[in-house]
C-alpha cells in the first residue's frame, strides 16, 4: 500500500462500518490531547470493528531494545492482560516490517505455531501494526482472535492501516501537546507572581521559600537567628524582616559585633551612666535603648564575648537593659534579629558561645542559601545591579551571563556585585562581554569581616595547606620567619 491512487483503490473495500469507524476516530483523535485516552480508546476500536478478542498496545523502547506493555483490552473491556500473554515475536516482525500484518490460521503456519503464546491461547488469527512516529515504530497494536472466531479479512487490514496513520498523527500530537505542556509549566514556575521581599531579588526556589519565611517571620514577634556565609544578603534579610513587621515605623538599629573590643561595644550596646569610665561625660543611652518598640540588629553575633553573652540573655530573659556604671535598670521592647556565619551549634559544643543564649537567639533560624545553590538568581541579580550602578542601558552577552552562572561565587551576592562593578568600569560599548567578567577566587575572602587574629590564623592554615604542611616553605611564602609560624601554631595550639 504505496502510492494513493492504490489506496484509494483500497478504500472502496471497507465496510460501511469501518468507514464510520474511520470517520469518527478521525474526529475523536483530534479532540483527544491525552496519549493513554488515545490509546486506550484506539484499542476500543480495534476490538470492535476487527471483530478481536484481545487487543494490546506494547511501546517500543529502541534503546533497550524491546517492548513495554501500554495498555490491553478484552472484547468484555477488562484489562488483565500482560505482555507476556502476546506474543513477542509478532511484535517484533511488525517492527521489522514497520506496516501491519495480517495471519490467518497461525496455529498451522509453522512460522508462527513456535510461540508457545500463540499455541497456549489456541491463536487463529493475528494482526499487527505498527504506530509511526518520524518513520520510526513507536509501538504496536497486536490483536488476536481463538480458534471459535470468524477470521480477520483483508480489509480489516486496509482499514488498520488507515487506523495507524491516524492514531499516529494523534499521538505525535498529543506527545507535543504534552511536551509543550511541560514546558510551560516550568516557565510558569520560573515567572509566577510570588509574595516578593522588596528588597530581595530571586526568584529561585530557594528563593520562594525565603521570601515565604521572611514574610511568615515578620508577621510574628519573634527573635529571628539569621545563617548564612558572608553576603547572601544577612542584612538585606534582617531589614526586610523589621519593614515588614508592625515595627516598620520604629527605629531599626544594626550593630557589628565582629571586630570591636568589649568595652566599645559594651558601652554602644548598653549605653553608660555619667562619669562611667573616664571620658564618660555625660548619660549616654545604648543603641539597644535608642531602638526601643523597633527592631534591633546584632551582626556576627558569634563574635561576642563571654561576658557580653551574659548580658545579652538577661536582654532576651528579662527585656531590660542597665546603662554602664547604673543600678537603674530599664525596661524596653525591643525584637532582636542576630545574624552568624559561623556555625553556632559547633561554638556551643566548643564552650565559645552560650548554649542558653543560643536557645534564645534560635527561636526562629533563617539560613540563607549561598548564591552557588540559587544560580537561577544570577542574571536576575546581574541585571538588578546594573540598575543600582546607573548602568541600566548596558546589557550582558550570553557568554557572560553563562560565564556569571557557572561561578562558585565564595563571596556570594556581595563579590557578585563587586564583579559588575568592574565590568561596568571595563565595558566601553553596549554589551558587558566575557573578558569584561573577572572572577577572582578568593575575592569572598577578601571581604574578611572577623578579627585580624582570625585573619592571621586562616591565612596561616590556608598556606600551610597550600606547601603540604611544609613550614619553611609556608613561612617564605608569607615573607615571615620560620620561627613566627611554629609561634603562631603554638598559639593556636596547633601541632
Ligand atoms: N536578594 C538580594 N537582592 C539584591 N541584593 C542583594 C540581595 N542579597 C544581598 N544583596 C546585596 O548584596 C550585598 C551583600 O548583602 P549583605 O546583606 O550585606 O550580606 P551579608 O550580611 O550576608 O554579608 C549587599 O550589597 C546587598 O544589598
Ligand atoms: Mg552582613
Amino acid at each position: 500500500m504505496t502510492d494513493i491512487k492504490e489506496r484509494l483503490g483500497y478504500i472502496k473495500n471497507l465496510t460501511r462500518e469501518q468507514f464510520e469507524a474511520l470517520l469518527y476516530i478521525t474526529q475523536r483523535l483530534n479532540n483527544e490531547v491525552y496519549e493513554d485516552a488515545i490509546i486506550i480508546e484506539t484499542l476500543d476500536w480495534v476490538i470492535n470493528v476487527v471483530n478481536a478478542e484481545r487487543v494490546v498496545f506494547a511501546k517500543y523502547d529502541p534503546n533497550a531494545g524491546n517492548f513495554s506493555l501500554i495498555a490491553s483490552r478484552n472484547i468484555n473491556k477488562d484489562i488483565t492482560n500482560k505482555l507476556e500473554d502476546f506474543s513477542t515475536g509478532i511484535l517484533r516482525h511488525v517492527l521489522d516490517k514497520k506496516e501491519p500484518v495480517l495471519f490467518h490460521d497461525v496455529q498451522n503456519d509453522p512460522g508462527f505455531s513456535q510461540f508457545a503464546s500463540v499455541l497456549i491461547k489456541k491463536i487463529r488469527s493475528l494482526i499487527g501494526v505498527p504506530i509511526l512516529k518520524d518513520k520510526e515504530v513507536w509501538g504496536v497494536i497486536l490483536a488476536d482472535s481463538q480458534t471459535d472466531r470468524r477470521e480477520f479479512t483483508e480489509s480489516n487490514l486496509i482499514f488498520l492501516n488507515f487506523f495507524a496513520n491516524l492514531v499516529s498523527l494523534a499521538l505525535d500530537k498529543a506527545i507535543k501537546i504534552r511536551e509543550l505542556a511541560d514546558e510551560n509549566i516550568l516557565l510558569k514556575y520560573q515567572f509566577e507572581e510570588f509574595n516578593r521581599v522588596p528588597d530581595m531579588v530571586g526568584g529561585s526556589k530557594a528563593m520562594r521559600e525565603l521570601s515565604k519565611l521572611i514574610y511568615r517571620v515578620a508577621a510574628s514577634d519573634a527573635t529571628v537567628l539569621i545563617l548564612g556565609e558572608s553576603g547572601t544578603g544577612k542584612d538585606v534579610a534582617a531589614h526586610s524582616i523589621h519593614k515588614l513587621s508592625t515595627r516598620k515605623d520604629h527605629p531599626y538599629l544594626a550593630q557589628f559585633c565582629g571586630s570591636i573590643p568589649d568595652s566599645l561595644l559594651e558601652s554602644e550596646l548598653f549605653g553608660y551612666k555619667k562619669g562611667a569610665f573616664t571620658g564618660a561625660n555625660a548619660d549616654k543611652k545604648g543603641l539597644l535603648e535608642a531602638s526601643d518598640n523597633g527592631t534591633f540588629f546584632l551582626d556576627e553575633i558569634a563574635d561576642i564575648s563571654s561576658a557580653l553573652q551574659a548580658k545579652l540573655l538577661r536582654v532576651l530573659e528579662n527585656k531590660e537593659i542597665i546603662r554602664l556604671g547604673d543600678t537603674q535598670s530599664r525596661k524596653i521592647n525591643v525584637r532582636i534579629i542576630a545574624a552568624t556565619n559561623k556555625d553556632l551549634t559547633q561554638l556551643v559544643k566548643s564552650g565559645a558561645f552560650r548554649e542558653d543564649l543560643f536557645y534564645r537567639l534560635n527561636v526562629f533560624p533563617l539560613r540563607i542559601p549561598p548564591l552557588r545553590e540559587r544560580r537561577d538568581d544570577i542574571a536576575l541579580l546581574a541585571e538588578h545591579f546594573l540598575g543600582r550602578l546607573g548602568s541600566s542601558n548596558l546589557k550582558f552577552h550570553r557568554a557572560a551571563l553563562s560565564k556569571l552562572e557557572n561561578f562558585h561565587w565564595p563571596g556570594n551576592i556581595r563579590q557578585l556585585l563587586n564583579v559588575i562593578q568592574r565590568a561596568v568600569i571595563l565595558c566601553d560599548g553596549e554589551k558587558i562581554e566575557e573578558e569584561h567578567i573577572i572572577l577572582e577566587e578568593n575575592a569572598g575572602e577578601m571581604k574578611f569581616d572577623g578579627t585580624l587574629r582570625e585573619f592571621e590564623k586562616q591565612i596561616l592554615l590556608k598556606r600551610l595547606d597550600e606547601h603540604d604542611g611544609n613550614r619553611t616553605q609556608t613561612a617564605v611564602s608569607l615573607g615571615v620567619s620560620v620561627r613566627w609560624v611554629q609561634l603562631k601554631l603554638k598559639e593556636m595550639g596547633i601541632n
